[in-house]
């Protein structure tokens, strides 16, 4: 079966269409970073009229490159949240006009539910049951994948996501929006004992995280060091912060893999195009005789070819909606 999908939860505006939850035959991204760079992150009102010039011609690419026309299409699958709420409409009002107008049914998709199926396009043999780490600029949640469609949330975020922090760390060391991956780029040319930063833990929750902590600490450094004229080796803080954060991550999630006697482990969100932490846990899973995946880098950020991958084991599923449906801002996964 042949799914449109279409995603506009925070700043890309996608659609992609893909054969049977494994099979992307077009992934058409249009990203409106640059635009939000100006600002330092992300414009909610800007991002929503970003999507609505230009969903219509991002969908028509999306079915173009694919070859497919509308008639052969057996759904039509958007995420519906979480995220930007003005930005989901988009989206959600989008597909739920195409979906009306062709007669096709349409496929509510979980945004973070959708991070985990980029595996599923990448690696044919991955099934449920595994263990995934899914980190975004909003979520960090540690989840056990029963099936396709059925999530039992381990841990989570208290405070601030890993990307939030990495992007609010990163601005404090004068990066642009988004700053992981201009992080991620300076980090392996400094030294990661340089600073000592906190690794702070919650009491009683093994696998939950704590990130305010740490973006504060460098936030802190910085500071001082600027009141005291004190230069800072920003390649060296940003080594320390990336091993700081990479080791939470990992410590977690190898916490709860032992406990809960995962072998299969996963990664998912744009978090998990981190060098860092992508090295780091191959290593780790290579010394435990644990199968590690994550999406390949085109993969990890927003993109609509997730949500198709997504949309066809929820149709499988009976998860459909009618023209009733809303865009939510929050959703347990
Ligand atoms: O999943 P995503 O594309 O959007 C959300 O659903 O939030 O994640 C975006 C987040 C941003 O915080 C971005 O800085 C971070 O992923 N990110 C990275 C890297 N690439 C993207 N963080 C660390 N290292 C990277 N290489
Ligand atoms: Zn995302």
């Amino acid at each position: 079966m042949y799914i449109l999908a279409i995603e506009s939860s925070c700043d890309e505006t996608a659609a992609a269409v893909v054969e049977d939850g494994r099979r992307a035959l077009s992934n058409v991204v249009a990203s409106q970073v640059e635009e939000h760079k100006l600002y330092g992150g992300v414009v909610p009102e800007i991002a929503s009229r970003r999507h609505a010039e230009a969903v219509s011609a991002v969908t028509g690419r999306a079915l173009s490159e694919a070859g497919v026309d509308l008639s052969e299409l057996g759904a039509v699958a958007v995420t519906y949240a979480p995220g930007l709420i003005g930005a989901l409409l988009v989206g959600v009002n989008f597909a739920k006009g195409l979906a009306l107008s062709a007669g096709l049914p349409l496929i509510p998709v979980h945004h973070l539910r959708s991070h985990v199926a980029a595996n599923y396009l990448a690696h044919r043999e991955l099934e449920p049951p595994f263990l995934c780490l899914i980190v975004s600029g909003g979520h960090s949640h540690i989840v056990r994948v029963e099936d396709y469609t059925r999530y039992t949330v381990l841990g989570r975020t208290r405070d601030d996501a890993a990307g939030e922090c990495f992007d609010k760390a990163a601005r404090a060391m004068g990066m642009p929006y988004p700053g992981g991956v201009h992080l991620d780029r300076l980090a392996p040319t400094g030294n990661p004992q340089a600073f000592k930063l906190p690794r702070p833990r919650v009491e009683g929750s093994p696998y939950d995280f704590s990130f305010s902590g740490l973006k504060t600490a460098v936030v802190n450094l910085l500071h001082n060091a600027k009141q005291k004229g004190e230069e800072v080796n920003v390649a060296d803080l940003a080594a320390s912060f990336q091993c700081t954060a990479v080791e939470i991550l990992c410590g977690n999630l190898l916490r709860a893999a032992e406990d809960t006697g995962a072998h299969t482990l996963v990664l998912a969100g744009g978090v998990s195009a981190n060098s860092g932490l992508r090295a780091r846990m191959e290593r780790e899973c290579a010394a435990r005789g644990l199968t590690l995946y994550a999406p390949p880098l085109s993969l990890c950020g927003d993109n609509a070819a997730m949500v198709g991958a997504q949309a066809f084991y929820e149709w499988e599923a009976g998860h459909t909606a009618g023209m009733e449906l809303n865009a939510y801002p929050t959703m347990p996964v």
